[in-house]
């Protein structure tokens, strides 16, 4: 029986046939100097990845990844392959992703310093609690998507370790060249990039260990959906991050972005002594598209609804020893209701001088899904 998810793919891909190859974009990434780098790294990865369009193989031709079943062809920028494929035909005007997309292209985050180094990221980094975390015990040899990586700077920072292999994708192309640029200049080899929409992902079902998508799904037009799709190419036992805005940690933005609205912005130059301090500006107050959630939202509707095991919280969840320390072999309690939202008046007050950002991870405990029929996919083309 044809489901109403096959019937959307086949009505997309008929409304969207296979993208034009930009020829001048395949010449000058083949003839920039680091062309090939990502798509050496990425050519080891190739049984990863499908087509966006239709689910079927991809097989690199120089600097095209083409797709042995409907015939797409994404080309690449400056080695990046560009395996963006919309989503906006499955959900109609409402969708943002490409008012997400051009603000992105305008305004890439977070920035580099010129001056900023492979040590100098890894020092930045690791001043941050969730990135030392996340450092010190995903395990090693860890196949990690980084959804929705901006220019790259987490991507980057955990690809300085040795075993670990990080993809970093986004839909904005301009972030994408940022993050390779300063990949190339530190010689970052473990982190590679490319362009794709995270609601139609060019990768296969089941084949990350880990999924991270920090400060990003809030940005779509879907959260929930986004979360779905994400989480659909974890392994089992794979684990998932996510960093979402909270409704009450962001009352202290809202207020601020209100003053700076009645203002018309006239007071904002003061915030801008650099370009790094422009930029978080723009991000903090001109979204186009932001979306906030409860904690409990995430722990039952997000994780528990799709199998998945509480392991993180940051901030903490009641007190220390209800949700537990940072070890993250271990589920926990996410607390009840009540220590929930003492934990988001907590976020409330400390948002009067932060962004109103938590983070939580969840192991997948969710039984493999069969893998679609490569039929099901042609079917979906014809
Ligand atoms: C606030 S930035 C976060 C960047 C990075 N994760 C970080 O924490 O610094 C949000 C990023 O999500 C990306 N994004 C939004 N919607 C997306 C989509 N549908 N597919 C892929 N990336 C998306 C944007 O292009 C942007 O770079």
């Amino acid at each position: 029986m044809v489901g109403v998810e096959d019937r959307d793919t086949k009505s997309a891909v008929r409304r969207f046939p296979a993208p034009v190859v930009d020829l001048r974009v395949i010449e000058l990434s083949t003839h920039a100097e680091s062309a090939g780098s990502v798509q050496r790294g990425l050519l080891q990865h190739a049984d990863i990845l499908a087509c966006p369009r239709c689910g079927g193989n991809l097989e690199f031709f120089l600097d095209i990844l083409e797709c042995n079943w409907c015939g797409s062809e994404y080309a690449s920028d400056c080695g990046i392959p560009r395996l963006f494929f919309p989503h906006d035909v499955l959900y109609g005007p409402r969708d943002l992703t490409h008012q997400v997309q051009d603000f992105y292209e305008d305004n890439p985050f977070p920035k580099y310093g010129d001056s900023d180094s492979a040590d100098s990221l890894r020092e930045q980094s690791l001043s941050s609690p969730l990135a030392r975390l996340l450092d010190e015990q995903l395990p090693s040899k860890a196949l990690i998507l980084d959804a929705g990586c901006g220019t790259g700077h987490l991507a980057n920072f955990l690809g300085t370790q040795k075993d670990r292999q990080v993809i970093g994708a986004d839909l904005s192309l301009n972030s994408l060249r940022q993050a390779k640029k300063f990949k190339d200049r530190c010689g970052i080899h473990n982190a590679g990039f490319i362009q794709m929409n995270l609601f139609r992902s060019p990768f296969r079902k089941g084949v990350f260990d880990v999924v991270i998508a920090n400060s990003v799904l809030h940005h779509t037009s879907d959260p929930l959906r986004g979360f779905s799709a994400l989480a659909s190419l974890l392994k089992p036992d794979g684990l998932f991050v996510v960093g979402l805005y909270n409704p009450l940690g962001r009352v202290g933005n809202d207020l601020r972005r209100l003053f700076h609205r009645a203002s018309k912005d006239r007071l904002a130059f003061l915030r801008w002594r650099s370009e790094k301090q422009r930029s978080r500006f723009i991000q903090r107050y001109k979204q186009p598209c932001e979306s906030r959630h409860f904690l409990g939202e995430i722990t039952q509707n997000w994780f528990a609804a799709h199998q998945f095991e509480f392991l993180y919280s940051s901030p903490r969840i009641g007190s220390k020893h209800l949700s537990g320390g940072e070890d993250l072999r271990y589920g926990r309690w996410p607390g009840d209701r009540s220590m929930q939202f003492k934990t988001e008046l907590g976020m409330m007050l400390r948002g009067i001088v932060n962004d109103g950002l938590f983070v939580m991870i969840g192991r997948n405990k969710a039984q493999p899904k069969q893998i679609e029929a490569p039929e099901v996919a042609q079917a979906a083309v014809a």
